[in-house]
């Protein structure tokens, strides 16, 4: 079977790796140089809807995985199905859960799913009239898509009112802050809770914890993701099931109640607070570094599965695992998530993809002549899997050290929270 795969970061190289050691061929579009050494590499721009079907129709592709959001708010997936394409990845309504914040708090109220309090604004004096009067700490969030940097954890009310003018009078994300989102700040442990759905069933993947702070401690701005590990010690098989129950369930049945069923991946972002897990946000596709992590674990054919979900067929119910925990570390560019140079030789990655259990995904590389160079922020995700997360963390970061390029950043603490158990697993009883 002939598959693209949209992307060119980690999640799409780690996708993009399995398919093809299960047989598929795979084009990888744009890709980068590690999708190059399991697939084809086209070009195509995944801000052009024309450009992705006319390269699904040019190379007979059989699948579309779409690896990130942003094509997917654009309606690639709803462009591909009128070509009778089987696509991974919903519909551009579906794809509102993540394009929309104000779409995704109003639908968890619909549906009474555990989230924050909230406020849609569409005017800035009404909101900062709000935060005003406000007597508990919020947060501020552009509605639209605004690659993660749209989020404001305000420590204060001026901090609040800053935002709100950032966000919607100066426009510093354009039209993604033509409304905002206030809510309560909430307080806890976070963690990534995916399922692969068709519309209708869904089948759960292992939960997984993001690390989205560039510097050890949790400390500097936010980036894509430094690192992941799975399993999360916090996410209890008590508090995994009140997530199905609670969140994913009501999510996937008001989707499809609604005349807009979400096919594709379903990532949700929850906050384990004391009064029980709340949802932060909703995002339609994989994370990245997560998928890293979950597909490292997964035993399952995944191409079955993305197919399955593509046609609306999935009825597998439960994964298997074939190993116990996973962690992912990021190496980045000196700078990220500021300004960085690219085009800097790497060194060491294949005596890396030697070591056992351990696998190197790429993220911003290129092939010059015989070289990879970096070309992005994130560069590379290294994988490993082990008995539990202190052994896997042990042969990613030994990986990490085969690995040379001017400039290599990464986080030396990923998965401390389950190293020192430092987490909060109550369980809510009351209602959101
Ligand atoms: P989001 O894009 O909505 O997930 O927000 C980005 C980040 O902001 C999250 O990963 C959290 O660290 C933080 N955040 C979002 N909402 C809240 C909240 N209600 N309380 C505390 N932190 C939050
Ligand atoms: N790792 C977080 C994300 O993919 O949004």
């Amino acid at each position: 079977m002939k598959v693209l795969v949209l992307g060119a970061g980690a999640r799409e190289h780690a996708i993009a790796k399995r398919l093809h050691d299960e047989g598929a061929r795979v084009v990888g579009a744009p890709g980068n140089a590690g999708m190059g050494q399991c697939g084809e590499i086209r070009d195509v721009d995944l801000k052009n809807v024309a450009s992705m079907v006319d390269l699904s129709k040019k190379e007979e592709v059989e699948l579309v995985v779409v690896g990130p959001e942003a094509p997917l708010a654009l309606g690639v997936a709803d462009a591909l199905r009128e070509q009778s394409i089987a696509v991974f990845g919903p519909t551009q309504r579906a794809a509102q859960l993540e394009s929309s914040k104000a779409f995704a708090k109003e639908f968890m109220k619909r549906h009474r799913v555990p989230t924050a309090p909230f406020c849609v604004f569409t005017q800035p004096e009404e909101a900062e009239a709000y935060v005003r009067q406000a007597d508990r700490p919020l947060v501020i969030k552009a509605d639209g898509l605004a690659a993660g940097k749209g989020v404001v954890v305000a420590d204060d009310t001026a901090q609040a009112l800053e935002a709100i003018d950032q966000l919607m009078r100066k426009r510093a994300f354009g039209d993604a802050g033509q409304s905002v989102v206030v809510e309560e700040r909430l307080v806890g442990p976070e963690v990534s809770f995916h399922v692969i759905s068709d519309g209708e069933s869904f089948l759960p993947l292992a939960p997984a914890q993001d690390h989205k702070r560039a510097l050890d401690g949790d400390r500097g701005p936010n980036t894509g993701g430094m690192g992941a590990y799975s399993p999360p010690p916090m996410v209890t098989q008590e508090i995994e099931q009140f997530i199905l129950s609670q969140v994913v369930e009501p999510t996937i049945r008001g989707m499809a109640s609604e005349g807009t069923p979400l096919s594709g991946a379903l990532f949700v972002g929850l906050m384990l607070t004391d009064a029980g897990p709340r949802v932060l946000e909703y995002n339609v596709r994989f994370g990245d570094p997560e998928c890293e992590v979950m597909l490292a674990r997964l035993d399952n054919p995944l191409l079955p599965l993305l197919l399955a979900a593509a046609q609306g067929r999935l009825d597998a119910t439960s994964v298997s695992y074939r190993a116990p925990a996973a962690m992912c570390v990021v190496l980045a560019s000196e700078g990220y998530p500021g300004p960085y140079e690219t085009g800097v030789p790497i060194r060491g990655l294949d005596s890396a993809a030697k070591l056992d259990g351990t696998e190197v995904f790429h993220a911003g590389t290129r092939r010059e002549q015989a070289e990879c160079v970096t070309a992005g922020g994130r560069v590379l995700a290294v994988t490993s899997v082990g008995e539990n997360v202190d052994a896997a963390g042990e042969r990613a970061y030994q990986a990490v050290e085969h690995i040379e390029f001017q400039g290599k950043s990464f986080r030396r603490d990923i998965g401390w929270q389950a190293r020192t158990r430092q987490h909060s697993s109550k369980l809510a009883r009351s209602e959101p």
